[in-house]
């Protein structure tokens, strides 16, 4: 079976609040979205890989990060929708000459911190098992709060912070998805749309620094976590 890396990169950054998308903002003279984009083209097992990005911002997509560092993987550039879930149907259905036993595994473009341990590791678990979810165990007590008052305090080892690469059997991640838009069920990540199936997800242990950038303090982390690799 095949391996395909599915990156969405179709976000606005409204958190960030840069006034650019922030796939674009600059980690030590690279794109983010270019950092994320180089573990998944050095990872021997994805055989090609497929980007989602704002319509109208393709053409730049294509020069600065794909022409620009020579992904040779990239096979196209899909345009996204309003949400990440769209994001990701436009990108599944764009994929053509795919069986159901591939794998795809679908990443955040904002996270450039992948390693290539860690698709190999979910990769393996999703051609196995059919789904896996990277994910961290929670450092911190979580509560459940309603209108300012606690109403639960879930136990912390039943806890993980899921993140990505989500990695699946195509022909499962394909027919949830097709499933929750006929039914308008949006979930946060890929993962919930097999849960709200039924189906089996396993978690495969992630790493700390692999954040997700989103708000400005990220940058200050990611800023940090290169220079300690460097
Ligand atoms: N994403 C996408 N299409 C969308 C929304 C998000 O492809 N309609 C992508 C983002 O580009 C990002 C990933 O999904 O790579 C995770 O989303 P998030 O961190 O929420 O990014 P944004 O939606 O851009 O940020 P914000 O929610 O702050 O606006
Ligand atoms: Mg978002």
């Amino acid at each position: 079976a095949r391996t395909f890396a599915l990156i969405p990169a179709a976000g606005m950054g409204k958190r960030m609040g840069a006034g650019s998308n922030k796939q674009y903002l600059m980690l030590d003279g690279m794109p983010i979205l270019a950092r994320t984009v180089r573990t998944f083209q050095e990872a021997g097992c994805i055989d090609a890989i497929y980007l989602v990005s704002p319509e109208q911002e393709i053409p730049f997509c294509r020069s600065e990060v794909v022409e620009r560092y020579g992904f040779t993987k990239v096979r196209a550039i899909v345009p996204g929708g309003s949400e990440r879930q769209h994001s990701v149907y436009n990108g599944l259905r764009a994929i053509g000459d795919i069986n159901p036993d591939d794998v795809v595994l679908i990443h955040d473009g904002v996270r450039p911190f992948v390693s290539v341990q860690m698709i190999e590791d979910a990769a393996a678990v999703a051609r196995d098992a059919g789904a896996s979810v990277v994910a961290v165990p929670v450092k911190d007590t979580v509560k459940v709060v309603r209108d300012g008052i606690i109403t639960a305090t879930p136990p912390r080892e039943t806890l993980w912070l899921a993140q990505t690469p989500q990695a699946f059997r195509y022909g499962m991640i394909r027919a949830a998805h097709d499933q929750a838009a006929a039914a308008g069920f949006l979930g946060t990540d890929d993962a919930s749309l097999l849960e709200w199936q039924g189906e089996p997800v396993r978690v495969v242990q992630g790493d700390y620094r692999n954040i997700k950038i989103t708000t400005p303090e990220d940058m200050i982390l990611a800023e940090a976590f290169l220079k300690e690799k460097n």
